[in-house]
């Protein structure tokens, strides 16, 4: 195999730590960049990775997904180590925010880092990725939540709505859990617009959706004390194998890397892979104009100029 570098957002922890750690064992000449945005955790993870794999290829470059000015660095300070080629970028990291909290540049916290950080850091580095790279979104079964959450499926209106959240506006955690709901639809629908686009202009890039699963052995469940935590991991574990929902870092991390390095991958475009499923989503992430419409809302909040444009 030629020499490849992969991007792995949030690959210091949980799913994207388990993914990046997968990748790096299957073959030497891949070479892993851990994006995360603390440098203590990054460092930590680089060294319990190459002693848990032997691959020494293993970096970190910062990367907040809640400051778009973050995210416009990234790009030069990843350029500046002359890595091999770039294959791959793994929009992994994410989170369910609650209470509310607002990025750096003011937009709700969860829609934020989720969708509009990755929108932005996908289109910033397309240029970099090989003619035959692949693109993948950690989206979730989330963004068709179970029916006690909600007894439809929710569907996308208005970017502008998930993203400025009046500040007076005091949403219940149903509300929050929602919005979460919105932010990875919103991962599904961009995968599909972009997967469209990609094919328009001719180019041979997949991009694709996986959903981990409900996965309790991450750090991704509310912090608490550890009674509170074990609780709360052990219901949600109940819950998720009763509802066929059962994820976990470990496993759901090695069907997320093989969706980088396995040839059966090759070609798969535009798809949403379930725990290693190829499976179909909600019916509103199908909807095209939807999607035409996130696509063309999140580069006018990002104001992204005509250069991060590619597609
Ligand atoms: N756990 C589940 O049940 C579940 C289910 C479906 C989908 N997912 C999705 O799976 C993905 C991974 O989650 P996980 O369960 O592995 O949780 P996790 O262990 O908490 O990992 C999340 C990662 O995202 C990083 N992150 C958060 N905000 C960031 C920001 N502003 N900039 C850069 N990195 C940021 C975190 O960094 P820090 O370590 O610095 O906080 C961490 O590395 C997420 O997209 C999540 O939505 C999770």
């Amino acid at each position: 195999m030629e020499k490849r570098t992969v991007i792995v957002t949030g690959g210091n922890s949980g799913l994207g730590y388990q993914c990046a750690k997968n990748i790096a064992m299957k073959d030497k000449d891949y070479t892993l960049v851990l994006a995360c945005r603390n440098p203590e955790k990054a460092a930590k993870a680089i060294q319990d990775m190459k002693t848990e794999t032997g691959n020494e290829n293993i970096y970190s470059v910062a990367l907040d997904l809640a400051s778009l000015d973050s995210v416009r660095t990234f790009k030069e300070l990843y350029k500046k180590e002359n890595f091999p080629p770039l294959y791959s970028i793994v929009c992994n990291a994410g989170l369910n925010r609650t209470p509310l909290e607002y990025t750096k540049d003011g937009f709700e916290m969860t829609f934020g880092v989720c969708h509009l950080g990755h929108f932005l850091l996908v289109n910033e580095m397309l240029d970099m990725v090989a003619e035959d790279g692949r693109i993948v979104f950690v989206a979730s079964d989330m963004h068709r939540p179970p029916i006690m959450m909600s007894l439809t499926a929710p569907a996308f209106t208005d970017a502008y709505k998930l993203a400025y959240l009046g500040k007076n506006e005091k949403p219940s955690g149903k509300d929050m859990n929602l919005r979460y709901s919105m932010a990875k639809l919103s991962n599904i629908l961009c995968v599909y617009e972009m997967a469209d686009r990609l094919n328009a202009a001719g180019k041979k890039i997949t991009v694709n959706a996986f959903n981990p699963g409900l996965m309790a052995d991450t750090n991704f469940m509310p912090t608490g004390s550890k009674v509170k935590k074990a609780l709360i991991s052990a219901g949600s574990t109940m819950v998720a194998k009763l509802t066929n929902r059962y994820g976990s870092g470990l496993t759901s991390g090695k069907e997320l890397a093989k969706m980088i390095t396995e040839e059966s991958f090759a070609g798969v475009t535009g798809k949403y892979n379930d725990r290693g499923t190829i499976t179909k989503t909600s019916e509103p992430s199908y909807d095209k104009k939807a999607a035409k419409k996130l696509w063309e809302q999140s580069a006018e909040l990002l104001k992204m100029n005509q250069d991060e444009m590619i597609l």
